[in-house]
C-alpha cells in the first residue's frame, strides 16, 4: 500500500521536458536538505524521526494513552498551530466521522476536545459546559510554553481540574508535551510532578506530529501509533531512496515549483472526504509557514468537495486563472452504502440504484478533475490507497519531505516562521505586557 503522486492529469501544463529540466534543480535542493548545508538546518529532526525516535518515552505514551483511556471520560488536548493541527488531522482521518457524539459502548475511548487554537470566550464556556460530570485529563501542548492562546485555555481548565480532583489528583491528569529543559511550561511541569513528554529541538511545530505533540492524543483515540510510525518509515524509504523519475515527493516539489514559475499563485488542495478536513488544515500550516515569507510564496488554500462545489467551485471552474489544484483521493472506501431503487422515481435517481455511494463521490471527482483542466486548472493528485494508520504515516512524511525541497527549490528557510510574530508584538502591547509600553503608546495612536 503506497501513497503515491501522479500529475498525468496536469500533462497540457507541464511537459516532460519541463520535468527534466527541473531535475538538477530538485535534486541540488534534495541535497541542500539531505547534507543540512541550507538555512534553517537546525531544524532537521523530523527528516530520521520515523526511524530514529526516543523508544522509551514511546512506551511512556502508550501507558499514559493507556490510563487516561482507563480514567477519563474526555480528554482536553490544548495547544495552537504545529501543537495541534497534526493530532486533530490523524484523528478526524482515523476515527469514527462522529466520535465525540458516539454512545458508550460503541466508543472505548474518551472524547477529544481540542482547546487553545482561540481566544474565544464562548468556545471555553461552552466545552466547560460539555464537562460537567465528566472525568477528564488535559493535555498541554506547547514547544515555547508561552504562547498566548493555549496558556489562556490551560489556566481555565487546570482550575476546574484542580476544584473537581483537588490539586495533587489533578496534576495526576495533566499532561505537558513542552521543550526537554526550557520554557514556562516545563518549569511548572517540574514543581507540579506532571508527567512530561518532549518536543525535540530540532523539530519545528509544523513538522512535530510524529513526537509526542500529535502521537499522546492520538494513541488516546485508540489509533495505533505503531502502524503509523511504520508508515511514516514507509514513507520516509521511498523520498530519500527512490530515484527522480519516479519520487513522488521529489516529483510534486518540482511540478509545484514548475506551475509556481508559470504564475500559478495559489495551490488549492482538494478532498472528497469531510474525514480529510484537518489533513488539509494541517497542509495549509505546513505549506504556508514554511514557503509563505520574503514576499514569495505559493498560498495555500484548500475546499472540500463535493460540499465546497456549491460555492468556491464557481471560482475555480470560472474565476481568474491563479490556481492549481491537488486533490488528496482515498481511493478506498472503508463503507459500502448501495443505493436502492424506489418505485416511484421522483427524485429521478433511480438511475443510481445498484451503485455504491463511493462509485458516485469517485465519478464526481473524475468529472470535476477533468471540468477543472478544461477551465484552465492544473491538476495534481495524492492517491490514498485506504484511511488508516500505515498510510496516514506515509502521507505526513510525503509532505514534510516535499516540504523542505520544495522551499529549497523557491529559496526561502523552510524550517523559520519570523512572520507570526508581529502579531503578536502588537497584541502584547494592546494588551499592556509589561515591556511592551512604548510600542502601546505608538499603536494606540494609530487605532
Ligand atoms: O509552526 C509553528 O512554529 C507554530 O505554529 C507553533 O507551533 C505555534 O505557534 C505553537 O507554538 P508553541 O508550541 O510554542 O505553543
Amino acid at each position: 500500500k503506497e501513497v503515491v503522486f501522479d500529475y498525468s492529469r496536469a500533462a497540457g501544463f507541464v511537459s516532460a521536458e519541463e520535468m527534466e529540466n527541473m531535475k538538477a534543480t530538485t535534486l541540488c535542493a534534495r541535497d541542500v536538505l539531505m547534507d543540512k548545508s541550507g538555512a534553517g538546518n537546525d531544524f532537521l529532526g523530523w527528516i530520521d524521526l520515523p526511524v530514529d525516535y526516543d523508544k522509551e518515552e514511546f512506551e511512556r505514551i502508550k501507558k499514559a494513552a493507556a490510563k487516561i483511556q482507563n480514567d477519563s471520560d474526555v480528554l482536553l488536548v490544548v495547544g495552537i498551530g504545529g501543537s495541534y493541527l497534526g493530532a486533530r488531522a490523524a484523528i478526524e482521518f482515523l476515527s469514527h466521522s462522529f466520535y465525540n457524539v458516539l454512545p458508550k459502548g460503541k466508543r472505548k475511548t474518551p472524547e477529544i476536545y481540542f482547546l487553545g487554537n482561540s481566544i474565544s470566550s464562548k468556545y471555553i464556556h461552552d466545552l466547560k459546559d460539555v464537562l460537567e460530570g465528566k472525568d477528564f485529563s488535559v493535555n498541554i501542548i506547547s514547544k515555547s510554553g508561552t504562547t498566548t492562546e493555549p496558556a489562556i485555555a490551560f489556566r481555565v481548565f487546570k482550575e476546574m481540574l484542580t476544584e473537581k480532583y483537588g490539586r495533587e489528583e489533578a496534576n495526576k491528569r495533566i499532561y505537558a508535551t513542552t521543550d526537554k529543559s526550557r520554557g514556562a511550561l516545563k518549569n511548572l511541569a517540574t514543581e507540579e510532578g506532571y508527567e512530561s513528554f518532549v518536543v525535540p529541538d530540532d523539530v519545528g511545530g509544523r513538522f512535530s506530529v510524529l513526537t509526542a505533540v500529535g502521537l499522546l492524543p492520538i494513541a488516546v483515540s485508540g489509533a495505533d501509533i505503531d502502524k503509523l510510525m511504520e508508515g511514516a518509515a514507509a514513507g520516509r524509504k521511498a523520498a530519500l531512496e527512490t530515484p527522480y523519475e519516479s519520487n513522488s515527493a521529489l516529483q510534486y516539489a518540482a511540478v509545484r515549483n514548475i506551475l509556481h514559475r508559470k504564475g500559478k499563485a495559489v495551490e488549492i488542495v482538494a478532498n472528497y472526504e469531510p474525514s480529510l478536513h484537518y489533513v488539509s488544515e494541517w497542509w495549509k500550516q505546513l505549506f504556508g509557514e514554511s514557503e509563505g515569507k520574503d514576499r514569495r510564496g505559493i498560498f495555500p488554500a484548500a475546499v472540500d468537495l463535493t460540499t465546497d462545489l456549491h460555492s468556491m467551485g464557481q471560482f475555480i471552474q470560472d474565476g481568474s486563472r491563479v490556481m492549481f489544484e491537488t486533490v488528496l483521493n482515498v481511493e478506498e472506501s472503508p463503507a459500502e452504502i448501495l443505493l436502492q431503487k424506489e418505485e416511484v422515481d421522483t427524485d429521478g435517481m433511480n438511475y443510481l440504484a445498484g451503485k455504491n455511494v463511493d462509485f458516485v463521490n469517485k465519478s464526481a471527482m473524475n468529472g470535476t478533475i477533468l471540468a477543472h483542466t478544461d477551465g484552465d486548472v492544473p491538476n495534481l493528485m495524492v492517491k490514498i490507497p485506504e484511511q488508516d494508520e500505515y498510510c496516514l504515516g506515509q502521507l505526513f512524511y510525503f509532505f514534510e519531505y516535499a516540504c523542505g525541497v520544495s522551499g529549497y527549490i523557491l529559496g526561502v528557510n523552510p524550517f523559520n516562521q519570523p512572520g507570526v510574530e508581529s502579531y503578536k508584538k502588537n497584541m502584547f502591547a494592546l494588551l499592556g505586557k509589561p515591556g511592551y509600553e512604548k510600542e502601546r503608546e505608538e499603536l494606540l495612536k494609530r487605532l
